[in-house]
């Protein structure tokens, strides 16, 4: 996959952003969702490449969505593959909250697994505990594990697990663990890169959130460098005849990082909100200013881009 793909992707994912941050904080998550939407699906088919999106996003929300099987790019070209979310964490952006970002992971044909859109029980880790984790344990044996292949002691730790009621017996075998919590309302894919930044202060994400932010996450944490496990869970015969439909026969199977995005990844993630890896979409006059990371899990290379915008020079903001 050509390396100069990344930066015509993060083009994409700015826009995606910058349209969503006018909607950042003013209580309507589906025209944030439909505005990234939009933006995000004008500047994938500006790009010289034969795009297929095989993880969208929306279908069990009903948001907006770019859609799975929905081909993208002008046709020409390298034949790649998407799991995209133009807005991860609609209600985030619409409460004006924490970690709302606009995603796109790329790999060659074939390569990302075809998650339906229902849920999954994950794992993740930074680089300092891959091989660590097996979603086959309980939580406790994984943090035990991790603990030692990090060299912390249990009370160390720091899980980071989406603030749900599903969760509650998960967070009462953590706080018996001994480790500390950090419950957020939305946004696992951000938690899960958490994970292998040693800025955040986090060490693991745990528990069940979408199916396809499982599969972007994994495509991430391939290119920077980090461990991810998932199971799905989907919660009714429908779900499970959907997964079947997908080529899914062994609805338990556990999958490893490699399962769910094989060969070679490219990831790009722009914040919208203020956040913890990436700053949110700042408005100057005449312009705004955004802040991406572009990551390539051939050469582990992690890049930041700081882009200043000039309305008056693009074509639509
Ligand atoms: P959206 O991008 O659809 O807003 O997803 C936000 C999110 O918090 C994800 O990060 C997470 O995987 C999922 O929702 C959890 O689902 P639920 O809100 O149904 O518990």
């Amino acid at each position: 996959m050509d390396r100069n793909f990344a930066l015509e992707f993060v083009r994409v994912t700015e826009m995606a952003a910058i349209a969503s941050a006018r909607w950042m904080g003013r209580g309507d998550e589906k025209a944030a969702d439909q505005a990234a939407v939009d933006a995000m699906r004008r500047m994938l088919n500006s790009v010289h490449f034969d795009g297929k999106v095989v993880i969208g996003e929306g279908e069990r929300d009903e948001a907006p969505m770019l859609f799975i099987g929905e081909k993208v790019g002008t046709g020409g070209g390298p034949k790649l593959d998407l799991a995209l979310d133009p807005l991860e964490g609609t209600s985030i952006c619409a409460r004006g909250g924490n970690n709302s970002i606009a995603v796109i992971a790329i790999a060659e044909e074939g390569k990302f697994l075809h998650a339906p859109d229902t849920y999954m029980e994950k794992i993740a880790v930074g680089g300092d505990a891959i091989g660590a984790i097996d979603l086959n344990r309980t939580p406790a044996e994984n943090l035990k594990a991790i603990a030692k292949a990090k060299k912390k002691t249990i009370e160390e730790l720091t899980v980071i697990i989406l603030d749900r009621p599903r969760h509650a017996d998960l967070i009462e075998e953590v706080r018996r663990a001994g480790c500390r919590i950090w419950l957020i309302g939305d946004g696992d894919v951000s938690a899960a890169i958490a994970t292998c930044m040693p800025d955040s202060g986090v060490d693991v994400m745990m528990g069940t959130g979408g199916a396809p932010e499982g599969v972007i996450a994994a495509a991430a944490l391939r290119c920077v460098g980090g461990d991810f496990q998932g199971r799905l869970k989907p919660r009714n015969q429908d779900e499970i005849e959907r997964a079947r439909r997908m080529g899914i026969s062994d609805i338990d199977r556990v999958y490893k990082i490699m399962e769910l995005a094989d060969g070679k990844v490219m990831f790009c993630a722009t914040g919208v909100t203020q956040g913890t890896f990436l700053n949110g979409v700042r408005f100057t006059s005449g312009g705004c200013t955004t802040h991406s990371v572009v990551m390539r899990s051939e050469s582990g290379t992690i890049r930041h881009i700081e882009a200043d915008h000039r309305f008056d020079r693009k074509p639509k903001f």
